[in-house]
Parts: C-alpha cells; structure tokens; sequence
C-alpha cells in the first residue's frame, strides 16, 4: 500500500473527503457530548427539592413533591391485585384457609384474627382494622400497647423525638390514634437532607450495640438490608426495664440465630401467653425474616433485601430504585434476572420447590401441635400435676415457636430453605416428643385411648372450639370503626395542616 499523502496528492478529492469526515464525527461526538450535559443537569434538575421540610416529616406525598418516581413507584403498594402460590398483596385470611391456626393460639389475639401482610400503603388502615387491637370506645382501652405502632408509620420517628422511645410506648393503642396516621414510608427509612438511607428505630440501634456492634460501621450494601431489618424482625415486649412500659426489645444479646432467641427468652423466663387448652408457657414468633435471611446463600453473598424487593428500574433516561416493596415473583426480570440467567419459568419454579416443601413439613408439625395441646388438656382434665406437666408444656413451648419462626416469616423458604428445613425438622421431634410423654402419663392416669380430635374444618367452628364469642368482637369492631376512626382522622388531619412545609 501507498502512503496516504502519496495518495491524496493523486486524488485529491480524498483530501476533502477525510477532512469533511473528521468535521461531521466532531459534530457527532459534540451533539452526544451535549446530550450527556442536558441528562445530568435534568438529573440535577429532578433531584433539586422544589419543598423544604424537616425530618420529622411523615407525609409521604410531602417527601413526594421532591421525589416524585420514587414517590409513585411506593404508591404502587397499594395494589392488592397480586397474588402467589403461598404469598402476594391480597389480603388473605390465614386463620379462613388454616384454622388449626386458631386452636395453636388459643388464649392470645391471633386466634381472633390473623391476615397476612400487605403492602406497606396499608400499614395503618389494616392495624386499626385488626380485632387484635380491640374496639376501644367510651372508656375501653385496647389490649394492645402503643408499642404496636411502632413499625407501622413515620409519625413514630416524628412522636419518638418529642418524647423519647419509652414515652412513646408508654400507654394504650388507642391514646395514640390521632397521632400516627401515616403509612410506612420516606422519613422511616431516609434522612431529609442527604436521602441516605437511616436507621429511625431505636429497637434496631440498641440490639446492635447489645450485641457489640456499631451500627454506624456497616457498609452501604447493608444498610439495604438493615433499614428493613427495623422492622422485619423477632421482637418481644419487655415490661421490666421501664416502669409500666411494654418496651419493644430484639431478642438477639446472645445472636440473631432461631436457637440463641429461645435460650434467651428461656433464661429471662419469658412467655407471651399461656395457652388456654395445654396451659403451656407460650411463645410467638413475629416475622424474624431479617434474622432467617442472614443464614442464606443469597446474605452470604451479598444480596440485599433491596436487590430483591426494591429492584433498579429506568423511566426517560433516569435509573431510580423502584419503591413498590412487594412480591419478587411479580417482577421477576427485575428482581431475579440481572444476577440468574435462567427463564422466569425456572425460577418461579425454584421458589414454589422450596416453599411446597418447606410447607409440606410444617403441615406435619402443625397437626401434631394440635394433638399435642388437646392431649395436654386431657391429662389436666385427668388431675395431672404441674409437676408432671413440667417438662411436656416446655416441650411444646419449643415445639410450636419453631413452627411459627418458619410460618410467621413469609418469605423464609426462600430467604434460606436449608435453615428453614432444619427449624422445621427440630420442631417435629420435640412435638414427637412431647406427645410420647403425653401418651404415657395419659396411660398413668388412666386413659389409653386417642384424645378425640374435635372439628375444625372452618374458622368459625375453630373459634367456637376454643370458646371466642365472635359475633360480639365483630360488632363492636364495627362500632368502632365506624364511629372513632373518622374521629380520629379528621383531628390527625386538623393537625397535620399546620405543619411547616415551604417551597423552594
Ligand atoms: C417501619 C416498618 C417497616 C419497614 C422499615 C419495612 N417494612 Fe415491610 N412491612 C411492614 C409492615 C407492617 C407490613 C405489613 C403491612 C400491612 O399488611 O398492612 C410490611 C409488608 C411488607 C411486604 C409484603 C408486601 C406485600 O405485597 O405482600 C414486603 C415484601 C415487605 N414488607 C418488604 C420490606 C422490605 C424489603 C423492606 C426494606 C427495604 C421493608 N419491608 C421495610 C413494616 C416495615
Ligand atoms: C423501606 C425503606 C424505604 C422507604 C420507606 C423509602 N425508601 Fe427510598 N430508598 C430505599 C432504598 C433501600 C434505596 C436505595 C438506596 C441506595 O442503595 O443507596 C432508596 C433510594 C431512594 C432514593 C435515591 C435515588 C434512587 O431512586 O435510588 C430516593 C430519592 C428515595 N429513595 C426517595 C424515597 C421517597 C420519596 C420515599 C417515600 C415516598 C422513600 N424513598 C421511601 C428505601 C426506602
Ligand atoms: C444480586 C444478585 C442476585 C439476585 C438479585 C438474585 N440472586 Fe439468586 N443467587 C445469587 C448468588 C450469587 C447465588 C449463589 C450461587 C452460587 O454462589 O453458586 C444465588 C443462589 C440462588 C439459588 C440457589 C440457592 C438456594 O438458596 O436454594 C436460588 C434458588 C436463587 N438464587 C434464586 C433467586 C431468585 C428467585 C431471585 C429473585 C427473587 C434471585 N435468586 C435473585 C445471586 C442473586
Ligand atoms: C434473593 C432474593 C430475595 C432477597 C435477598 C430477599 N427476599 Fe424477601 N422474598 C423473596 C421471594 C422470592 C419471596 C417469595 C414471594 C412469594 O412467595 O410471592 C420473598 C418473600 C418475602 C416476604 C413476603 C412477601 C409477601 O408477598 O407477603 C417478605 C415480607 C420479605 N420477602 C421480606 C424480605 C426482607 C425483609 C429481606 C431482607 C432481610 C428479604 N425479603 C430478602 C426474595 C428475596
């Protein structure tokens, strides 16, 4: 080949041609150069607060007129359409499609009502509408502690400045219901002047610093998890370190482990209710999805809870995380697929695996609770002493708290079936375990054959089983939903108008 100034001299039309060339891709990479400048300052410009206002802002539409994708991606959890296999944003009545529930806890406010969560929109509509926090109207107190707000609204960060955690939980549900009306949202999980992500619940701070860690060291990709770990977490209430206060502990001072909550909560001699058929000392397990997690594969390489749950996603040029906290199986490209290469079919398929056969065994310990509390009763029916009973009732004590790890974590088959399984399997044998002892001292006393097992084919007939007069917890339920909520709202709202908001 010749030299290029060899050829240009010959055919000089190739001088030209070269040099219009290189003019049009410095166009190019100009008109690129500056569509780049006009994203980032659109950028800048979307980021730029068109409102000012404090922390302890629990709006969220206040917060929104800043953020307005991330905003309307979380109103998104309003929708209830979404339903999957076990799981999904439709209210789902678990004491309807499971009423052994019912009879595991009678004695405690489960067996009254139990649905299964939703999306965090309804966080507040769905504990005023509960029957657990009762109808508390002229005079009446609920059953419940104000503790119960506690993961349910950024009002709680808002009262807990004014007032310090134990004030805030200090008292009855109801003295608190035209103060929290907000659902879950911007101020639980962010700070107002960065938007970087914050712990906001004191109960989250101080199980770290028992535990001996500095929350304030952990890195950024842990704090995806961590904000959610305020709430999606086993937690108990402690009535012996304020004075009349039921204050909302993490049992983890010894680990975050299934194992180290029981021994703890077995050293401080804790139980939650006694049961009203085996008189066992019981305990309920919350929703440690945040603790079962850590023991998974997805945890031990570093996948968030936001990785899953609050996938990336792009809208005119713009990657936002998508706030509409829900259902992975609802977003599988998103959730999933930047990490699996695998067809939804696939890994909708692996999910329904775990958790049909996580379930399918703790269908096994569930029936056998049910035994184990009915023959409990026969024995006490029979003039059994407590010394007799001692070790069975703590048996199922175990037994039964191991169920309901696994059940009251929603997501736990998935998060980490291996540990899941294991749960499970130790449940089995204590239940086993206890009903053996049972079978003997029911033969001491006399008896040697089965202990009937009544019907309980429906929630209903589960209810009336135990002995709850449900016609009149629904009326008043009613009652008061109708008159003190509307109540409650308009002073919430008369109040909320005066909050100081300025734009920029
Ligand atoms: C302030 C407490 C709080 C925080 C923080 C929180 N959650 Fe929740 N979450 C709840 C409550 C309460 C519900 C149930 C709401 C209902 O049923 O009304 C819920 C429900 C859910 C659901 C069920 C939604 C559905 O459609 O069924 C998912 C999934 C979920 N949360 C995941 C997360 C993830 C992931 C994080 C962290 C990024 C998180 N949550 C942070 C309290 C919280
Ligand atoms: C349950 C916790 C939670 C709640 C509630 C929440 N966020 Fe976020 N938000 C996150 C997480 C996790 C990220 C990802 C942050 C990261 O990785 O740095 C995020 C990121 C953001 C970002 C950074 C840009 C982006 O999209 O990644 C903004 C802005 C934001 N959120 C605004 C909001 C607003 C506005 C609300 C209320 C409507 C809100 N968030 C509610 C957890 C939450
Ligand atoms: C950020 C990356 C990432 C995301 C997102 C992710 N995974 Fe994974 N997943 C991994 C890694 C890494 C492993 C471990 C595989 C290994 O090391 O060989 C894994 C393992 C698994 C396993 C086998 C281990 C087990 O626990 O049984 C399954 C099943 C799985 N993922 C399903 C899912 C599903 C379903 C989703 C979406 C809801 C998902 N993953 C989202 C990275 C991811
Ligand atoms: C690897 C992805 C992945 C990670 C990481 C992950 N989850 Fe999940 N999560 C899932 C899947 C898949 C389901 C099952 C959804 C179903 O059955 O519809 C689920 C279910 C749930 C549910 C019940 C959802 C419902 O519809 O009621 C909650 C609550 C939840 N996860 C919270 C969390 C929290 C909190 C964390 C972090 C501590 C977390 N998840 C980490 C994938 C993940």
């Amino acid at each position: 080949m010749r030299p290029l100034n060899e050829n240009i001299r010959k055919r000089p039309w190739l001088g030209w041609a070269l040099f219009i060339g290189t003019m049009g891709l410095v166009f190019l990479l100009g008109l690129l150069a500056s569509s780049i400048t006009e994203r980032r300052t659109e950028a800048l410009f979307a980021y730029t607060p068109s409102v000012k206002h404090d922390q302890y802002e629990p709006r969220n539409a206040v917060w929104g007129q800043n953020f307005p994708r991330e905003y309307q991606s979380y109103l998104n959890t309003s929708d209830t359409s979404f339903v999957s296999k076990y799981n999904g944003a439709a209210t789902r009545d678990m004491l309807e499609e499971d009423p052994r529930l019912v009879v595991l806890w009678a004695g405690y406010a489960f067996s009254k009502d139990y649905k299964q969560g939703r999306g965090h929109y309804y966080a507040i509509e769905d504990i005023r509408n509960t029957l657990r926090t009762g109808a508390p109207m002229e005079g009446q107190v609920s059953p419940q502690p104000n503790t119960c707000w506690s993961c349910k609204s950024p009002d709680v960060p808002r009262l807990m400045a004014k007032t310090g955690a134990a004030d805030f939980y200090r008292g009855t549900w109801e003295t608190k219901g035209a103060e929290v009306m907000n659902g879950i949202g911007c101020a639980d999980c962010h700070d107002a002047e960065t938007m970087n992500l914050r712990i906001s619940r004191p109960a989250l701070l101080e199980a770290f610093e028992n535990m001996g860690r500095d929350i304030n060291k952990v890195s950024h990709q842990e704090m995806r998890s961590l904000v959610c770990a305020q709430c999606h977490v086993e937690y108990y209430f402690n009535k012996k370190m304020v004075d009349g206060v039921a204050y909302l502990k993490f049992p983890w001072d010894d680990g975050m482990t299934m194992d180290a909550a029981e021994a703890y909560y077995d050293n401080i001699g804790f139980t939650d209710w006694t049961h009203s058929l085996s008189r066992a000392p019981m305990l309920k397990a919350q929703h440690p999805d945040y603790e079962i997690y850590t023991t998974g594969v997805h945890a031990s390489r570093g996948v968030s809870c936001a990785d899953c749950h609050m996938p990336y996603i792009s809208e005119g040029g713009q990657k936002f995380t998508n706030h509409h906290i829900q259902s992975p199986i609802n977003n599988m490209s998103a959730s999933c697929q930047v990490c699996h290469r695998e067809e939804t079919a696939q890994l909708v398929a692996d999910i329904y695996n775990r958790q049909d056969k996580i379930i399918e065994n703790r269908n096994v310990l569930e029936e056998l609770l049910v035994r184990a509390h009915l023959e409990a009763k026969k024995a006490w029916d029979l003039g059994a002493s407590e010394a007799q009973m001692a070790d069975i009732l703590q048996m199922i004590r175990h037994a039964q708290w191991r169920w309901d790890y696994v059940a009251a974590s929603h997501g736990a088959s998935i998060h980490s079936p291996v540990e899941s399984s294991r749960i499970i399997s130790t449940g089995i044998t204590r239940a086993q375990e206890s009903r053996i002892k049972l079978a003997r001292l029911l033969a001491v006393l006399g008896f040697t054959g089965e202990v009937p097992y009544p019907d309980i084919s429906t929630k209903a007939k589960a209810q009336e089983f135990i002995g709850l007069d449900m016609k009149q917890l629904n009326s008043d339920k009613k009652i008061f939903i109708e008159k003190i909520i509307p109540q409650w709202i308009k002073e919430g709202e008369a109040r909320e108008s005066s909050y100081p908001v300025s734009s920029n």
